[in-house]
């Protein structure tokens, strides 16, 4: 099982950024010294001081404190048909996920981390072949060995979205549909991560599954680098109201689903 992306600093960290709130503006708030809001940011617990600064920053202070605890992670979950890489970039690790039809082989790849070699050999080992590659954004650690990939599977069509446009790849927009064998999918513009964020919604798995990118996280989200509150927003608008057992699987981190993060994620403490 992979670890959490994020725990409690992290997750601080992103609220204080979207939110334009600092160190000292927190400290003033709250009349504590900034020395020990700065404990807090780098990992310390204190479950008042938390609990206190959640509620300034919107957070869930009870999923906060569980993130802080280390309290919480999600149920492993193995879907047929449904393969996860979690590879290294650097020093983090990024996911990369093949979605198949049984009957004929063909597979999707939504996104292709750092690495096509792994990849490559899951499919060769799985006698799939390549229908379509899916991007859900174009940040690096998730398009990184895009052409190596395209080249190693007969250079099949990439999709992403029309506001990260890339030469030779196909521009697409939120309900763009497509279907191959039992699959088919829906898109979503889930953007405030990245401006052309996609998630892409699979049927015709044992389970509902989205691809999500880094739009959330089990626990957290992949933060609003273009806007905070279109993430939060596109997040609750089109992710949140996906069916409880839709299983998630983020950019980062491990596959989660939409009930549990309901229960366990502190940006959304409007469900209990
Ligand atoms: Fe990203």
């Amino acid at each position: 099982m992979n670890d959490l992306e994020d725990f409690h600093e992290d997750i601080l960290g992103k609220a204080m950024r979207g939110l334009g709130i600092g160190k000292n503006e927190l400290s003033s708030r709250l009349n504590v010294e900034k020395s020990y809001i700065e404990k807090i940011l780098a990992g310390g617990v204190n479950d008042g001081l938390i609990s206190a600064i959640a509620k300034e920053l919107d957070l869930a202070s009870e999923k906060l404190l569980r993130s802080a605890r280390k309290e919480w992670c999600p149920a492993p979950l193995a879907i047929n048909g449904l393969k996860q890489l979690n590879l290294p970039f650097g020093e983090m690790l990024v996911n990369a996920f093949v979605a198949w039809d049984e009957n004929s082989k063909k597979a999707w790849l939504f996104d292709t981390g750092p690495m096509a070699e792994p990849i490559l050999d899951f499919l060769n080992q799985e006698s799939l072949t390549v229908d379509s590659i899916f991007l859900t954004h174009t940040h690096r650690d998730h398009i990184a060995c895009l052409d190596e990939l395209r080249k190693g599977s007969n250079t099949p069509p990439v999709y992403v979205h029309e506001l990260e446009a890339l030469d030779g790849c196909e521009s697409i927009t939120e309900c763009f549909s497509y279907s191959c064998g039992s699959l088919s999918l829906n898109t979503l513009h889930t953007h405030g991560h990245a401006l052309g964020g996609m998630t892409y919604v699979i049927d015709g798995l044992d389970s509902p599954v989205a691809i999500v990118g880094d739009a959330i996280f089990a626990g957290s989200m992949g933060g609003g680098m273009v806007s905070y509150e279109d993430a939060l927003r596109t997040n609750r608008e089109k992710i949140m109201t996906l069916p409880d057992d839709t299983v998630l699987c983020p950019g980062h981190g491990p596959l989660t689903t939409v009930g549990e993060e309901k229960k366990n994620n502190p940006f959304f403490p409007e469900f209990c």
